[in-house]
């Protein structure tokens, strides 16, 4: 049995516990539907207060090996066939562990990130709250900011990450707002560096 199998089979096990439970289904806050940012968001089906905790994003714990495993199926996956769309959610709850959030009644998972959000998320020991941060209107999107750091080994990473937000503040790549500034000196330095070319 190779790790990929291995791990399938484990999460079947892990899937099957959790269909048992009914968190996340018939939320009161939300719904699931298109996004006009990507695919599937999460979107408000009620006027929603600053500070209310609308939903938790659920998952089974792996660790970094096992998320850097999942992560290089999915790209390969997408390479064979482009139309599958199957995304990787994993969120990140500390240095070694993550969460596979790729389960049934995780709504959570289809949030999608913002510039301009209007939730957070709070890591509480395993439990991942999500709150808003400011009052919501019925039929808002639902977003966060992903928290997106600049890879130190592949400064330019980011740049795989464009955003949709479509906020007036949109940074134009998914990135923590702290990382902003060093963005926005990376972006300039190659722009220099192909002007300088081109003369
Ligand atoms: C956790 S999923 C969010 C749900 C996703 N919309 C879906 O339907 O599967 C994260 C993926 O959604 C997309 N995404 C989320 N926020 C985005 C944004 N602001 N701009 C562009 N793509 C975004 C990216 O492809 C990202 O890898
Ligand atoms: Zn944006």
């Amino acid at each position: 049995m190779n790790e990929m199998t291995l791990m399938d089979t484990t999460k079947q096990q892990t899937v099957a516990e959790l269909e048992h439970t009914n968190e996340n289904q018939h939320n009161e806050y939300i719904e699931v539907k298109t996004s006009g940012i990507h695919r599937h968001g999460v979107f408000a089906i009620t006027d929603i207060p600053k500070d209310t905790k609308i939903m938790t994003y659920r998952g089974i714990k792996i660790t970094k090996e096992e998320s850097d495993i999942l992560l290089k199926n999915t790209i390969e996956r997408h390479k064979r066939d482009p139309t599958n769309h199957a995304g990787t959610y994993i969120f990140e709850l500390d240095e070694n562990f993550d969460l596979d959030g790729d389960i049934p009644n995780n709504d959570a998972k289809f949030i999608n990130h913002s510039c301009e959000p209007n939730c957070e998320v709070d890591v509480v020991g395993e439990e991942v709250l999500i709150y808003t941060t400011r009052d919501i209107k019925q039929s808002e999107e639902i977003t966060y900011n992903y928290g997106f750091e600049i890879d130190e080994k592949d400064i330019y990473d980011f740049k795989t990450h464009p955003c949709k937000c479509g906020s007036k503040r949109c940074a134009g790549y998914i990135l923590a707002e702290e990382e902003w500034p060093k963005m926005k000196e990376l972006l300039e330095k190659e722009d220099m560096l192909l002007k300088k070319d081109k003369s």
